[in-house]
C-alpha cells in the first residue's frame, strides 16, 4: 500500500494532475494497488487567504507519505519566487531529494527538432545531482557596488554527495537501463578539483557495477552529442548545474516542455513527481492545458513505487493518444484537458 500526497498547486496544476489521478485511480481499482491519495491545498489561494506557504504541521504530515504528486506552483497575484521557493525548494531540501531524475524520451517523431530521428533514438535518462555543486549557495560579495567589487560562487562537491548520486545512477542503469550503460558528464579537464573528485568516485563506484558499461563525456562535448547522436545515451549522471542545462536541451529534443517530466528523489525518504512546466496562468481554468507531462509524471511515480509494467502501459497509452491526435491544441489536437485524460483511461481499458 502506498500513501500519495497530492498537491495540485496553482493555475493549470489541478487541471493536468486530475488526468494523472484518473489514470492512477483506474489502475488502483483494476489491480487493487492500495494507493491512497490525500489532497493538500498548498499554493496561491491558501497563501492569499491565510499567509501560509508550507506550514510545519503540513511538512510533518507529509513525512508519513510514500510519495508526492505535484502539479505546479506560482501565481501572478503572488510575488515571484515566494511559492516556488517556499513550497518546491523547501520540499526538495527538507526531504533531501538529492536526485533529480529527468527522462528524455521522444513520444512522437514530428515533435523532434532534429532531422531524421526515430522514437528509439531519443530515449535516455539524466540523473542530476540536486543538492550541491555551484548551486549550494556558498559565496559572497566583497566591496559590493564599488568598481572593485568581487563576487564569488563556489562549487561544492562532497565525497558523500557525489558517491550517493553516482551509486543511485548505477543502480538505476542496472534496473531500468537499456544496455545498460552509465555515462558520467563533467568538466574534469578544467574543474581539476571538484570534477576530479567526480572522476575518482565514478571509477571507484564503477568497480561494483561491472555489468554496467561505463562512459565519460565532457559537458561541452555532450551537448553536441545530444544533438547529433542522442541514440548513444542510456543513463547520464551529472552535477547540479550541468544537469540543469542539459535537461533543458533534452526537453527540447524530446518535443518540448509539454512532454518533460521530473522526479525529485530520495530513495530513503519521500520523492516528488511533477511535470516540468509551470502553472501557465495564461491558459489556466480553460480546460485546454496539455496533461501529458502530468500523466507521464504519474507514470514515473508508478515506476518508482515498483509498478514498472503499469508505467509502461501508461506511456503506451500516451503514444496512442499522440498517434491518433487525441491531444490538446498546443500540440496540434482539438481535445480538452479532461477529454485527453478520459481518452487515456479508455485506451488503457481497451488494452487490458
Ligand atoms: P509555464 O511553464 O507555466 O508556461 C510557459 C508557456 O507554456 C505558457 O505560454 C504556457 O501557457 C505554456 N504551457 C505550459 N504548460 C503547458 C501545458 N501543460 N499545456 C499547454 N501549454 C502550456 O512557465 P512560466 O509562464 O514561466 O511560469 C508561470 C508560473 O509557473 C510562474 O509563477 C512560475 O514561477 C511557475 N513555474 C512553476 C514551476 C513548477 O511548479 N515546477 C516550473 C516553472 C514555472
Ligand atoms: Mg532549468
Amino acid at each position: 500500500m502506498s500513501n500519495i500526497a497530492y498537491i495540485p498547486g496553482d493555475g493549470i496544476g489541478e487541471e493536468v494532475t486530475r488526468q494523472g489521478i484518473k489514470v492512477l485511480n483506474y489502475f488502483n481499482d483494476l489491480h487493487q494497488l492500495g494507493l491512497k491519495f490525500e489532497k493538500f491545498d498548498l499554493g496561491a489561494e491558501r497563501y492569499l487567504k491565510t499567509g501560509d506557504i508550507l506550514p510545519d504541521d503540513v511538512l510533518n504530515k507529509l513525512e508519513t507519505f510514500d510519495a508526492i504528486y505535484l502539479g505546479a506552483v506560482g501565481d501572478p497575484r503572488v510575488e515571484p519566487g515566494i511559492l516556488e521557493k517556499g513550497i518546491l525548494l523547501k520540499l526538495r531540501f527538507y526531504f533531501d531529494q538529492y536526485i533529480n531524475l529527468r527522462p528524455i524520451k521522444l513520444y512522437k517523431e514530428e515533435f523532434c527538432p532534429l532531422k531524421g530521428k526515430k522514437l528509439q533514438d531519443i530515449d535516455f535518462t539524466v540523473v542530476r545531482e540536486n543538492t550541491e555543486g555551484i548551486y549550494a549557495g556558498v559565496g559572497g560579495f566583497l566591496k559590493k557596488d564599488t568598481p572593485d567589487e568581487i563576487a564569488t560562487q563556489e562549487m561544492i562537491s562532497t565525497r558523500k554527495g557525489v558517491d550517493r548520486i553516482i551509486k543511485y545512477a548505477f543502480e538505476y542503469a542496472r534496473e531500468f537501463g537499456k544496455e545498460p550503460k552509465l555515462t558520467v558528464c563533467d568538466k574534469s579537464n578544467v574543474l581539476t578539483y571538484a570534477h576530479n573528485l567526480w572522476q575518482r568516485a565514478f571509477k571507484e563506484m564503477g568497480q561494483n557495477y561491472q555489468d554496467v558499461k561505463q562512459d565519460h563525456f565532457l559537458v561541452d562535448a555532450i551537448t553536441m552529442k545530444m544533438v547529433r547522436n542522442p541514440e548513444i545515451f542510456d543513463v547520464v549522471v551529472t552535477c547540479n548545474i550541468f544537469g540543469d542545462i542539459i535537461t533543458d536541451l533534452g526537453a527540447e529534443i524530446q518535443g518540448g516542455m509539454g512532454m518533460a517530466v521530473s522526479g525529485n528523489i530520495n530513495p530513503d525518504s519521500i520523492s516528488m513527481f511533477e511535470p516540468v512546466h509551470g502553472s501557465a496562468p495564461d491558459i489556466a481554468g480553460q480546460n485546454i492545458a496539455n496533461p501529458l507531462a502530468a500523466v507521464l509524471a504519474a507514470a514515473m511515480m508508478l515506476r518508482q513505487l515498483g509498478e514498472s509494467r503499469l508505467a509502461d502501459q501508461t506511456e503506451k497509452a500516451v503514444v496512442t493518444a499522440l498517434e491518433n491526435n487525441m491531444i490538446t491544441s498546443d500540440i496540434g489536437g482539438e481535445l480538452s484537458t479532461d477529454q485527453v485524460g478520459d481518452y487515456l483511461v479508455k485506451t488503457l481499458k481497451s488494452n487490458e
